[in-house]
């Protein structure tokens, strides 16, 4: 070895035996206290650990006993909570501060409708909720009444109580109609419904009909039909049916005479005395009225110009042979069986007794109008006037944003009032030509539109 390397060497070793000596004779101490420094950083993360999931839970379990809280605040038991954590309901009760019985019933019995979450919150669990109460309340937000209005009324009103709004003026202050209608509350009821004051303005705020040709289409003091409009196939009627001369649109004439014919078949005789009058029939027998009972009745009782269903083509006034005392038609027998079975052929007695505060018109037992099968049945079924059912279930939406849900339209689509078996027995039809012992009276014995009516208001002569 040189001399040189040794030196090299000599140098080195120093170095390299203090790496040695401080691996030999040090190891124990800093291993040691490396495994404690590893050991305090693993309890340090556990500890965090343990702490970050406690950080966690709480941050869950505290605001949910806080919610909870409060919610059993509001009036809430435990099984309700559970069952609004679950619907996802706390948020929004929470920051409402919704409590009603009949909202903790309907979360409970699974049956809210959460659009309508507020209005579980006003009505009471006798008067409870169902689909064709949001398809109205839909409808009256349609016509204008905002979202606290109609809290206010379906608080204070029942349904039957609602659906005369439909036809009436939109009601700024419907605070005045509640105390009205609440004030008749005990008397009025699906088949009677009166007021003290006037909530509809006749003959203001006029539309043309919706659709003209359409069977149910509306005319009533706010529709109108054009001068210019008649009817699609114009058909002379039988005079086993009607009085000379009387037209309806076919479909009408064809149900005219099976109504009559199963009136027929239980011994009883009815005949349209007044069925399609044009524009220009109207407007000289209104003004007949008019000369000879003043403006206010005649309203009461006749349609102005355009205004009349008479000019849809698709309806009657009835008239009973066959019985003594046939002036007044609602005392016969033709009255009680054509107003019971009416619907079955796809007709409305369209001006009840009991209704006039809806239809404007005084009760005309006589008046009818075809509306085809399934209006007739569902309307029927529904209690409603036409009017009314109209409204409801029938017209196009002003601002279809207030419409319902799909489901909701799906479920109350008027087709779900028709009773399973609507259609009359075919068998108690009697053949209907060649009976020349029954025809319905000649002009002469039933005249119309020339006379005033009478205050007994006869079918002869009413419109
Ligand atoms: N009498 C009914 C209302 C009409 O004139 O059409
Ligand atoms: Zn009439």
């Amino acid at each position: 070895m040189t001399r040189k390397k040794k030196r090299r060497l000599r140098i080195r070793l120093p170095k390299l035996n203090l790496n040695t000596s401080a691996d030999s004779s040090g190891t124990a101490p800093v291993r040691k206290h490396k495994r404690k420094r590893r050991r305090f950083r693993l309890k340090k993360e556990a500890y965090m650990v343990l702490a970050g999931i406690a950080a966690i839970l709480a941050l869950i379990f505290i605001p949910r006993a806080i919610d909870n809280s409060n919610l059993k605040k509001l009036g809430y038991d435990k099984a309700t909570i559970k069952n609004i954590r679950e619907q996802k309901l706390t948020k929004t009760i929470l920051s409402n501060e919704w409590y009603s019985n009949y909202l903790a019933q309907a979360i409970n019995d699974g049956t809210l409708n959460k659009d309508y979450t507020e209005l579980y919150t006003v009505v009471t669990p006798q008067r409870g909720l169902n689909d064709t109460d949001f398809l109205l309340y839909g409808r009256l937000k349609d016509k204008g009444y905002s979202d606290k209005q109609l809290l206010n009324l379906y608080n204070k009103l029942r349904f039957t109580d609602l659906t005369p709004l439909l036809v009436f003026d939109y009601q700024s202050d419907e605070s005045a109609y509640i105390a009205d209608a609440q004030a008749h509350m005990s008397d009025n009821d699906a088949d009677h419904f009166e007021l003290d004051g006037t909530y509809y303005t006749p003959y203001e705020n006029t539309r043309a009909v919706d659709d003209p040709s359409s069977l149910s289409m509306l005319v009533n003091k706010t529709y109108y039909l054009d001068e210019s409009y008649v009817p699609d196939n114009l058909t002379g009627l039988s005079n086993l049916y009607a009085a000379p001369d009387r037209e309806l649109a076919g479909v009408a004439a064809e149900a005219l005479a099976e109504w009559c014919n199963g009136g027929r078949a239980n011994d009883v005789y009815f005949y349209a005395t007044s069925a399609y009058r044009p524009y220009e029939a109207q407007e000289e027998l209104y003004e007949g009225y008019i000369k000879s009972m003043g403006q206010e009745q005649t309203d009461a009782v006749s349609a102005r110009p355009g205004f009349s269903e008479h000019q849809t083509g698709y309806t009657v006034d009835l008239a009973a042979t066959h019985e003594d005392n046939a002036a007044d038609f609602s005392e016969t027998r033709a009255y009680r069986w054509a107003n019971e079975h009416c619907w079955e052929y796809g007709w409305l007695l369209r001006y009840p007794d009991g209704k006039t505060s809806i239809t404007n018109y005084e009760y005309e037992s006589w008046h009818y109008r075809y509306v085809g099968k399934d209006v007739a049945a569902a309307v029927h079924a529904s209690g409603l006037t036409f009017d009314e059912f109209y409204m409801l279930y029938l017209k196009p939406w002003d601002n279809e944003s207030n419409m319902p849900s799909e489901a909701i339209l799906a479920s109350t689509d008027y087709t779900k009032l028709i009773p399973a078996q609507t259609a009359p027995e075919e068998e108690t039809v009697p053949e209907t030509t060649g009976e020349p012992e029954s025809p319905a009276p000649a002009e002469t014995e039933a005249p119309e539109e020339t006379e005033v009516p009478e205050a007994s208001a006869s079918p002869e002569t009413n419109g």
